[in-house]
């Protein structure tokens, strides 16, 4: 009961620190998940374009490794509360609106893995998968993340 009350005393920053440091990093944990996330979208943009050949063996790979990704991505451990302190581009709102968050992050995880599951064989299904995707990155991005400079 003691430990309790003084642990709710604690000033609201000193939590938020806490909950930080609990994790190794959670900001470059997440960040290299996306960062990877980033590179493997890289490597199917140019089919989506028209500049490389359709490759079923390549696209099925790289959404399969897309959900492995997303599958990875634990909002308790990656985005813990004060974690948009730093060299972040984590938005507050992710903590504001946190139930908006984790509906954006569940909807993702579904979308990579049907589109991993649909294993496409042609460049029309491909696309389909890709947007799929690719639409919950932006969208994510767009609600809560922040551009710094
Ligand atoms: C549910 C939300 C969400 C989804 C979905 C999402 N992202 Fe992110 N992404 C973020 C947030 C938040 C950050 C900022 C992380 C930080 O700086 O701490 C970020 C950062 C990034 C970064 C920059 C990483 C860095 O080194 O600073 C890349 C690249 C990225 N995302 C790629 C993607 C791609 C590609 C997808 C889709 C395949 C995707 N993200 C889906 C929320 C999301």
């Amino acid at each position: 009961m003691h430990r309790l009350i003084s642990f709710a005393a604690a000033p609201l920053l000193a939590i938020a620190v806490l909950s930080v440091s609990a994790n190794a990093d959670p900001i470059k944990d997440r960040q290299a998940i996306m960062k990877d996330q980033g590179k493997t979208v890289g490597s199917i943009t140019p089919i989506i374009k028209g500049e490389k050949p359709f490759d079923a063996a390549l696209v099925i790979a790289a959404l399969k490794h897309l959900n492995e990704d997303a599958e990875k991505i634990d909002a308790a451990t990656l985005f813990p509360a004060g974690s948009d302190k730093g060299e972040t581009t984590a938005s507050p709102k992710i903590w504001e609106d946190n139930a908006g968050f984790l509906a954006a992050l569940t909807k993702y995880k579904k979308d990579a893995a049907a589109a991993a599951a649909a294993e496409p064989k042609d460049l029309e299904s491909f696309k389909v998968a890709f947007n799929q995707v690719t639409e919950n990155c932006a969208a994510c991005h767009k609600a809560f993340r922040i551009k710094k400079d």
